[in-house]
């Protein structure tokens, strides 16, 4: 499958500047975005990572274009949205994250009919390609009912690639999917970005950002609190976590003091100690306990990983 879309000069397939979304209902008012700004180049598999109700789907949705924004400009492919609505829907594929799939149809049918929908000349229709491509050849004409549950996310993924997009967004693609068929999802997604599919990924699971994005964007309560590649991301954050075992419990009374390098959970003989390097170091912690006498049988450190990131920036 070739991929018809030369790069905009600017190299970015999603251009995202001061969105803001509004739910506004008859009843009740309610900010969904607030003032987002998102650059997404070509090529990179892009992680949009948040806890449920942070704005991922609508952001996802106004992209898509089947949620209207309140303020703010998008552009895909470097097309405005506003002014090339058209133009700029052909370059997207959307897997939507509720499951949208005609038990009567055959995946024939359905990709089929999908391509009639974007107005894809019957010359100029790829279906066996993106069947064999999503590892769907040997059910082309079963009846979509019987397909099993990683048969079906894999014809949602085939249909939104009807059209040949540049840009491919899955929003939650691997909700409620077991551990054995999320890995052989990824695997799919991973051969679609490698022939230079831009991929866009909203994801509640740290693994799956982890494991397939080049970049990352962590949302929050509509906003962005952190964004960028996935190593700097986490070297931008200035803390280790000290895992240090005693030969004996720390008395109450320590235990304050011990507070002041930073963040610390006791445990029974140990103690863990989220620290920051910048201002603490490891030399520090050892010269406090010498100088109270107490003994350290052993020590570990660990690096912060994006677990760590995610959980401190949506804590509260
Ligand atoms: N159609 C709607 N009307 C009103 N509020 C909505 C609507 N869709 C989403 N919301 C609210 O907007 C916030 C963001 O939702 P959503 O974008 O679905 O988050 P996510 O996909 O990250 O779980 C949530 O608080 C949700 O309840
Ligand atoms: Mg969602």
């Amino acid at each position: 499958m070739t991929n018809l879309w030369v790069p905009p000069d600017n190299n970015l397939a999603i251009e995202i500047k001061n969105l803001s979304k509004i739910y506004k209902n008859s009843d009740s008012v309610h900010p969904a975005l607030n003032n987002i700004s998102l650059k997404i180049k070509c090529g990179s598999f892009f992680g949009l990572l948040g806890p449920n109700g942070a704005g991922k789907s609508t952001l996802i949705n106004i992209i898509a274009g089947t949620t209207i924004k309140s303020e703010g400009n998008v552009k895909i492919w470097d097309l405005d949205i506003d002014r090339f609505r058209k133009q700029s829907k052909l370059a997207v594929g959307v897997v939507p994250q509720e499951l949208n799939i005609d038990a009567f149809f055959t995946p024939v049918d359905q990709l089929e009919l999908q391509a009639g929908l974007f107005g894809v000349p019957k010359n100029k229709r790829i279906t066996s390609k993106i069947l064999d491509l999503m590892d769907l050849t040997t059910k082309s004409n079963a009846y979509s009912r019987n397909l099993s549950g990683g048969m079906r996310r894999r014809l949602l993924v085939a249909k939104a690639m009807v059209h040949n997009p540049p840009i491919l967004i899955l929003d939650e693609p691997t909700a409620g999917v077991d551990v054995e068929l999320r890995k052989k999802l990824w695997q799919n997604f991973k051969e679609l970005n490698d022939i230079g599919v831009t991929i866009i990924l909203t994801t509640h699971y740290l693994e799956e950002a982890e494991n397939l994005c080049n970049e990352i964007a962590i949302i929050h309560k509509g906003k962005i609190a952190a964004q960028g590649q996935k190593n700097q991301l986490l070297s931008k954050i200035d803390q280790k976590i000290l895992i240090i075992n005693f030969q004996k419990k720390i008395e109450e009374k320590l235990k304050k003091e011990v507070m002041t390098f930073g963040e610390v959970d006791f445990n029974n003989q140990s103690c863990n100690i989220k620290y920051k390097p910048s201002k603490v170091t490891i030399n520090d912690v050892f010269e406090f306990f010498r100088s109270k006498g107490i003994k350290i049988l052993d020590i570990k450190t660990r690096d912060i990983t994006l677990e760590d990131v995610f959980l401190m920036l949506t804590k509260d």
